[in-house]
């Protein structure tokens, strides 16, 4: 997969190839180091044309900050994703080369990113990251890119950071991890929280936080192990994994269970007798009309 991050700031993500920086560490640094992953950056002030390599500018209509320029980010995009850096022939020059690309333009204004959009983006062949800074970019950036590719403007969550480099690295972890190859241990990944990354129907765990996880010594500070985990039996450990999952996402994560209850992960009906007491004992009655059993 090839990544291209469009930012004022390259220094941020290091020098992935030489294995330095948040994209050359980890499996991440080691599939960059194979060319599994080719990241590309790309300094923005290169598109700004005058000596002060200005990018920003004050907001129409007034208000605070600054807004980042389109007709910079405009030739960033083309020269990126068409290899023109023709400012007026926006448009139709990436449109007449359809870019196989998505851009992804992280914003605290944007859809919550989900395991969803990263199964999602694991599939492309090319991801575009375009790096807001101050008030955000120009809005007719986005408008005009979408006349010729698919784009995302997503959150990483309901806070506003400085600016969008530390969202990519975020997004590009919770992506790369799923490429095959990059992620050492598949079924790993397929156990997550979440239902495995890609969120597949009919995974047990779909829609839920994983639970707790225990590794030697069975003993430590005169806490122990659960013996369930000790007893080999595979059915019972099944069972005891999915009550815990269901009990964790009941106390942190309500909605999660309220979305699971009426249907957006399989509805009640994916949920047998023993999960409708584990939910009950976790102050979620689910309704006896939709079981399963
Ligand atoms: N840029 C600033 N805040 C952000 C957020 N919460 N998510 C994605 N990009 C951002």
């Amino acid at each position: 997969m090839r990544v291209d991050i469009i930012t004022i700031f390259p220094d941020y993500f290091g020098t992935p190839a030489k294995g330095a920086g948040p994209l050359g560490v980890s499996l991440i640094g080691k599939a960059a180091a194979r060319g599994e992953l080719d990241f590309r950056l790309h300094d923005l002030r290169k598109w700004a044309t005058d000596v002060h390599h200005t990018v920003d500018d004050t907001p129409f209509g007034g208000g605070p900050g600054m807004v980042m320029k389109p007709d910079v980010w405009g030739a960033a995009l083309d020269d990126v994703l068409t290899g023109t850096g023709a400012v007026a022939a926006a448009s139709a020059a990436s449109a007449a080369c359809a870019p196989l690309a998505r851009l992804i333009v992280p914003t605290p204004s944007g859809t919550p990113f989900t395991q969803g959009h990263a199964a999602a983006y694991a599939a492309e062949r090319r991801l575009v990251f375009a790096c807001g800074r101050y008030e955000g970019i120009d809005s007719r950036v986005v408008a005009d890119a979408r006349s010729a590719m698919a784009v995302d403007e997503v959150s990483i969550g309901d806070y506003v950071l400085a600016g969008g480099e530390a969202a990519v690295c975020v997004i590009l972890e919770a992506v790369c991890r799923l490429l095959p190859g990059v992620w050492g241990n598949e079924q790993s990944a397929a156990d997550d929280s979440f239902g495995g990354g890609t969120g597949e129907e009919g995974d047990p765990m779909r829609g839920l936080l994983e639970g707790p996880v225990y590794t030697r010594p069975r003993s430590w500070r005169g806490r122990e192990v659960p013996p369930v985990l000790l007893s080999g039996d595979h059915k019972a450990i099944a069972r005891w994994r999915r009550d815990e999952a269901l009990r964790r996402t009941a106390a942190v994560r309500p909605d999660l269970v309220s979305q699971m209850i009426s249907g957006t992960a399989g509805g009640a009906a994916i949920l047998d007798a023993r999960d409708r007491t584990v939910l009950a004992e976790a102050g979620f009655p689910v309704d006896g009309e939709s079981m399963a059993h």
